[in-house]
């Protein structure tokens, strides 16, 4: 596993002890062709290289031959001919298991430990254990931070001159964040199509990035993309806003940084309280205002009565998390898929066991967002520190969170000024509500105009369907205020004031 500069100095040391393979797992070949130039150059030795379109060449444009598709016969040559050589191909095929082919290229590693010759694959499939055997296995992970943002600063001084690009030090670290786990030539594509299909780069330009990698990686079955709205509003939930805003540069911040101070990113938040009170549409805020890809991840769908099926199932979806990342990852009522583990079945144990271990030791940089109802339903290790960063109570909204609904849903549907003491007399009438009340009475009052025409809409016919509609603080107020003593006790206020008063 290495970076380019760990990864050259790694094939330089196996060229100067006359390794017979070197085998280079990458599948970015002009990012490894560009590096053997590097080496050839810095160790003043020549290297021989082929690929289906190139034929046989040297870096420094000295040989050119072709070859007919077949390089192996003028390896087996220059390895006779020229001891302490090294040849290198790009285009490496039907090496995965014994074949003729295979048997061919062994022949030539048995005549380069002979000759103290060296021969480089450069390849992402897996090697014949004969083959690999001779040599050294080097990988070169795609571009780390540093590279992808140095990168990123070539590409804008290749192009800053002819377009606007706004980007200033901190964005670009979000931007090479952000494209985390992109290929060289992807990353080159993305910053290009982006740049000529906005005409310029500037700040709302960042997220663009995040939905060209959802394009990229393939789905899994209990993962699925959701598309975020992004004039999506939240009315109050005033200290989780705030705490996102805080830990946003957390998030972000640069490896070394963390590292200086023996941190690691923020986990993620676990969403308990009241229906209705915005905790799914809190995921959603998440990914919304840090500019990340979000992913639902289903955990129901994990599980399976085939032994040693929902453990792979799950190591496929956080294998696809870790690869997806920077990512928010929402699990919506945790509740319902935990309590499956619950059940006195091993598989459901070890596989939330699986999930937990994942939460608390993965490096990448994965926020999750875990909604719940009923809490107690939930198992113990959940809520160990160090799983989730906070956990946090989302209430009934109180008088000021129940303005802010109103005017945002009335701004929005129903097209009227409200003046002061009809904003009084309407928060009232909603005491008890969840700010989803607030909406399907506007709502629904909307409908109304819609059918109608906007005469209908009166601070009569608003005061009438607020006093109308049961909102379940009154239908079902037991459950409610177990809810509310849960959420008081053990977790931290998402609102800052208490929320709105159960009657
Ligand atoms: N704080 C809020 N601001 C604005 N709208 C809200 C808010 N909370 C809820 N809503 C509205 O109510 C709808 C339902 O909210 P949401 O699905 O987030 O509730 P929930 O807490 O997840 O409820 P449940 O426990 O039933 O899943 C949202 O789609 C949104 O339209
Ligand atoms: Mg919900």
């Amino acid at each position: 596993m290495g970076n380019y500069v760990s990864t050259k100095a790694e094939i330089k040391n196996y060229i100067c002890a006359r390794t017979p393979l070197i085998i280079v797992d990458s599948s970015e070949r002009e990012r490894v062709e560009r590096m053997l130039k590097e080496i050839s150059s810095e160790l003043n030795i020549g290297i021989n290289y082929y690929t289906d379109s190139k034929q046989v060449c040297t870096f420094n444009g000295d040989i050119k031959q072709d070859v007919d598709n077949d390089p192996l016969g003028f390896i087996a040559a220059q390895f006779k001919k020229n001891r302490n050589s090294t040849f290198a191909v790009g285009d490496i095929k039907r090496i995965g298991e014994d074949n003729v082919y295979s048997r061919e290229v062994l022949n030539i590693l048995y005549l380069a430990k002979e000759t103290n010759c060296t021969l480089i694959l450069i390849t992402a499939d897996t090697v014949w254990s004969r083959l690999s055997q001779f040599g050294m296995l080097t990988t070169l992970e795609y571009p780390d931070m540093d590279e992808r943002i140095s990168q990123i600063n070539a590409f804008i001084n290749m192009f800053g001159g002819k377009y606007t690009i706004e980007w200033d030090k901190d964005d670009i670290r979000m931007a090479a964040t952000l494209l985390r786990g992109f290929s060289e030539i992807q990353i080159d594509n993305i910053l290009s199509t982006t740049l000529v299909s906005k005409r310029k780069l500037s700040k709302e330009h960042l997220f663009e990035l995040t939905d060209q990698k959802s394009k990229l990686y393939s789905a899994v079955a209990s993962i699925q993309m959701v598309n975020v709205n992004r004039a999506l509003t939240v009315a109050g939930l005033d200290n989780l806003k705030a705490w996102l805003s805080e830990k946003k540069s957390v998030f972000f911040a640069s490896d070394d940084a963390l590292n200086a101070r023996d941190l690691t990113t923020p986990k993620g938040i676990l969403l308990a309280g009241v229906p209705g009170c915005g905790k799914s549409l809190s995921a959603k805020m998440v990914a919304k205002e840090w500019d990340l890809p979000l992913f639902r991840f289903d955990l129901g769908t994990i599980y399976d009565k085939w032994v040693g099926e929902s453990e792979k199932k799950m190591k496929e979806a956080l294998q696809f998390i870790d690869n997806v990342s920077p990512c928010v990852v929402w699990v919506d009522e945790i509740e319902k898929a935990l309590s499956v583990s619950d059940s006195g079945n091993d598989t459901g144990k070890r596989v939330l066991g699986q999930f937990l271990f994942w939460l608390q030791e993965s490096k990448s940089r994965v926020f999750l967002v875990a909604t719940a109802n009923d809490i107690s339903l939930l198992p113990y290790e959940l809520f160990r520190k160090g799983r989730f960063s906070e956990i946090f109570f989302v209430d009934l909204p109180n008088a000021a969170e129940r303005k802010a609904t109103i005017e945002q849903y009335s701004s929005k549907a129903l097209h009227i000024d409200i003046s002061d003491e009809e904003m009084r007399q309407l928060v009232d009438a909603s005491e008890g509500f969840s700010y989803s009340d607030i909406e399907y009475v506007i709502k629904d009052i909307a409908q109304l105009a819609l059918i109608k025409g906007q005469p209908v809409v009166t601070q009569e016919l608003l005061l009438q369907q607020f006093n109308k509609l049961i909102p379940i603080s009154k239908s079902n107020p037991d459950s409610v205020e177990k809810i509310r003593e849960w959420g008081i006790e053990r977790a931290v206020a998402a609102s800052s004031k208490s929320g709105g008063i159960v009657k």
